[in-house]
């Protein structure tokens, strides 16, 4: 059985890079502020809570936790914190609020009163339960410089009632199609993802929100879970890591044909006789050498009078049988896909109705021994993007 190839799509989105939002210098620090409480200027940023003006760190009380991500507001514990969508705190003429107050549109110069002293355009004081903060002049400007973009901002493919999930089938006829939109409509039958549609998208007319899944090379901008290819989320070890195993499971040094991934250890050698070939190309050379394959480029059968040793990233307690010219059958493509699409769908429900790209990277760096029910369970942090480094070397050929 050969394996589908991957895929490279990396030039896919070239036209589309600039869709997303751009944000200035003083916009992303702004951004920052809001959602975090951190300030880059040097000087911590203090909320003053309550009646009291008890002293806490913004960054345990970021606008965003109560405001939320997108402006909007949530209700909690009896107040609703304001709509600080612009076009809501601008309206060109006196607004009812939630409390009872009625004040003109805000200015800019408005909004650092609201923050710092507690007080809307009218001079009504707003309820305790909004902090006052004490920030530096330029962390105020970079601040109120941000909050206009609030709910506008939003990264592409998502909207009140949609997220657009990109999907990237591997080539030839493999269902894969068939069975994520099957997926993705069981969990708009019942009622999406806190009130969002998942719009799988097979061609891509526009960027996408994330992609899941991938089975091709992953775009660096764009979230995506790669259920067989490179980069992105991987569920399945990558060809580093299968190129690890392989040198690891022989002896002597290693001379590589193709192209190596960097940083393979001090075996790897451009010495001639190097009784090792790391085989990164195919097809495979006629020698005597013992062959290390990564499954990728494996094609059978092995030649003749060929040591050959291949690299298995998916299956797992079947990978016993050495001396066979066929590799064990890799997890099925569709259960991959599957798996990939469930993942996604797992972070955003973690992740919640405030959905970035950022929050939803963030999620999914914290996923730990997650199961997949078809491969391994997968951990993925911030510096390791690859779910699971197990790797299993066949021989499938030889003495
Ligand atoms: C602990 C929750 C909480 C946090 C944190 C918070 N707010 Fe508020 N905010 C509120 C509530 C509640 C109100 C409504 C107060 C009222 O109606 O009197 C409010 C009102 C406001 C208003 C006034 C709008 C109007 O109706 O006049 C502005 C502006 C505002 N917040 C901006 C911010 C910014 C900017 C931050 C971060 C620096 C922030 N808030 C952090 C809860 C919060």
């Amino acid at each position: 059985m050969t394996r589908a190839r991957a895929v490279t799509l990396a030039l896919l989105f070239a036209a589309h890079a600039l869709t997303a939002a751009t944000l200035t210098p003083q916009q992303l620090r702004g951004r920052a502020i809001y959602r975090t409480g951190e300030s880059q200027s040097g000087t911590p940023i203090v909320a003053l809570v309550g009646t009291e003006d008890v002293e806490v760190g913004a960054t345990a009380m970021p606008c965003a936790s109560c405001h939320g991500r997108d402006g909007k507001g949530r209700a909690e514990g009896g107040v609703t914190p304001t709509n600080l969508q612009w076009d809501a705190l601008a309206k060109p003429y006196e607004v009812a609020t939630a409390g009872g107050r009625t004040h003109p549109p805000y200015t800019l110069p408005m909004l650092k009163r609201a923050i710092t002293m507690g007080s809307d355009p009218a001079k009504n004081r707003l309820l305790p339960a909004m902090p006052r903060y004490r920030m530096s002049m330029s962390d105020l400007d970079d601040l109120v410089a941000y909050l206009p973009l609030l709910g506008s901002d939003r990264d592409p493919g998502t909207s009140d009632d949609a997220i657009v999930v990109g999907v990237i089938v591997p080539p030839g006829d493999s269902g894969v199609r068939e069975v994520v939109s099957a997926y993705y409509a069981s969990i708009n039958a019942k009622g999406g993802i806190f009130g969002r549609r998942i719009e799988p998208r097979f061609t891509f007319d526009e960027e996408p929100f994330a992609i899941a899944p991938s089975f091709g090379t992953a775009d660096a901008h764009i979230p995506t879970i790669t259920a067989l290819g490179t980069g992105g989320f991987q569920i399945l070890a990558g060809l580093e890591e299968q190129c690890r195993a392989l040198i690891a499971s022989t002896e002597g040094k290693v001379r590589v044909a193709g192209k190596a991934p960097p940083d393979l250890g001090d075996r790897i050698t451009t010495d001639p006789h190097a009784p090792n070939i790391l085989v990164l190309m195919t097809p495979l050379p006629l020698t005597t050498n013992t062959l290390l394959v990564p499954a990728a480029y494996y094609v059978p059968p092995p030649p003749h009078g060929a040591n050959v040793f291949v690299a298995v990233p998916w299956s797992s307690a079947d990978v016993t049988v050495a001396g066979r010219a066929e590799l064990p059958a890799p997890t099925p493509v569709r259960a991959t896909a599957l798996a990939a699409a469930k993942l996604f769908v797992r972070a955003l429900e973690r992740t919640g109705r405030d959905l970035d790209r950022e929050s939803l990277t963030k999620m999914l760096e914290s996923f730990y021994q997650e199961p997949t029910e078809v491969t391994r369970p997968v951990t993925w942090t911030p510096k390791n993007h690859v779910g699971s480094s197990e790797v299993s070397v066949v021989r499938v050929s030889g003495r």
